[in-house]
């Protein structure tokens, strides 16, 4: 189970655990004592052992007070419509990063995954010592290099098809979108780790063909998705069942970093200009979004989810893995 923040929740990794495959347990936007919680609750419903991820958050971006005001008032059409209040002051988002790093270091998950960029050297030390694998994202043969640089036991191979944002870090605000089926051998050839094969892989066939172009494991989001578990709130779940395949997009319109999910009206609407930078673009929608969830209105939701979406079922985690089990051994 790939980390998947939102809808991956602390019971849908303890099914997956349990289930026999290896999950993560997205704590992204989870202040400290939030993960915390969810990680030592994780433990009261499994034995196995799990991951954490985490982003690697840069110091706040400079960023334009107009910029922040445009992005403001384009928002505020949606909060009319969702009928919450407008702000007079864009709240400034909150960077947990060390925090996060060091309830890692005291809970020791046996994995640690980031996105977003490598962790600095003295962590890397301090996670090794402490026992933890250390697993970062890279979407080129670049990062793959940079992540064995900074001495990371493990890539994830995070190819274009993959939901939710992308891990790159390298490469500026249009970063190349390369897919899973190019970038994996490529980058298997290029480091001497192990590598995880992501984006895209959503059955038991695709699981073999990511071991058969040399990863060692294969991380899915999008196949649990509408897994009973998942805390995926019922417009999304609806909004997934109703797209077509041909329907996902990159957007930045969410949270100002490129990331894959269903077109919906915020992400066909948003102006260019009216996107402030990550993390602010996230911090200014989320009231929008989590007004979007209360009332069932898909259409300002961020949707997050890759291209093999339509193989997401709807069924308990331990079914879902049972299955991909199953294919995998037929393929
Ligand atoms: C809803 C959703 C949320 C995600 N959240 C995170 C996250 O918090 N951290 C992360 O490293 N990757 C995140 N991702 C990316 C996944 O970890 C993984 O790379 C991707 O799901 C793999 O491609 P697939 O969706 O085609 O299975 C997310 C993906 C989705 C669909």
């Amino acid at each position: 189970l790939a980390p998947i923040a939102g809808p991956g929740s602390v019971e849908l990794a303890a099914a997956v655990a349990n289930a026999g495959a290896f999950a993560f347990l997205p704590c992204a936007y989870s202040d400290p004592e939030r993960m915390r919680d969810d990680i030592q609750r994780l433990r009261t419903l499994t034995d196995r052992p799990f991951g954490v991820n985490i982003f690697i958050d840069e110091p706040l971006p400079h960023v334009a007070p107009e910029q922040l005001i445009r992005a403001e008032r384009h928002l505020d059409a949606y909060r009319r419509e969702l009928g919450i209040p407008t702000r007079a002051e864009p709240p400034i988002p909150s960077i947990h990063y060390e925090e996060r790093v060091r309830v890692v270091l005291e809970e020791r998950p046996r994995a640690f995954s980031c996105t977003f960029g490598v962790p600095d050297r003295s962590i890397v030390v301090d996670l090794r010592a402490a026992g933890v694998y250390t697993v970062g994202t890279a979407t080129t043969v670049d990062e793959a290099l940079a992540i064995e640089a900074a001495n990371l036991d493990v890539v994830c191979a995070q190819g274009a098809e993959a939901g939710g944002h992308r891990g790159s870090f390298l490469h500026g605000e249009e970063p190349p979108l390369i897919g899973t089926m190019a970038l994996v051998p490529q980058i298997v050839d290029a480091v001497g780790l192990a590598v995880i094969a992501a984006g895209g892989i959503s059955d038991g066939h695709g699981i073999a063909a990511a071991l058969a172009l040399g990863a060692s494991a294969a991380a899915l989001g999008t196949a649990f998705l509408l897994a009973t578990e998942a805390a995926t709130p019922n417009a999304y779940r609806a909004a997934l069942k109703a797209a077509r395949a041909s329907e996902t997009t990159i957007t930045r319109a969410f949270s100002g970093r490129a990331a894959r999910g269903i077109v919906n009206r915020v992400v066909r609407e948003m102006p260019p200009d009216a996107i402030a930078p990550y993390p602010y673009q996230n911090a200014l929608t989320r009231d929008v979004r989590n007004a979007a969830a209360a009332q069932d209105r898909s259409e300002f939701l961020s949707l997050w989810a890759g291209q093999a979406f339509p193989f997401a079922r709807e069924e308990p985690a331990a079914q879902i893995v049972q299955r991909l089990l199953e294919e995998l051994d037929a393929s």
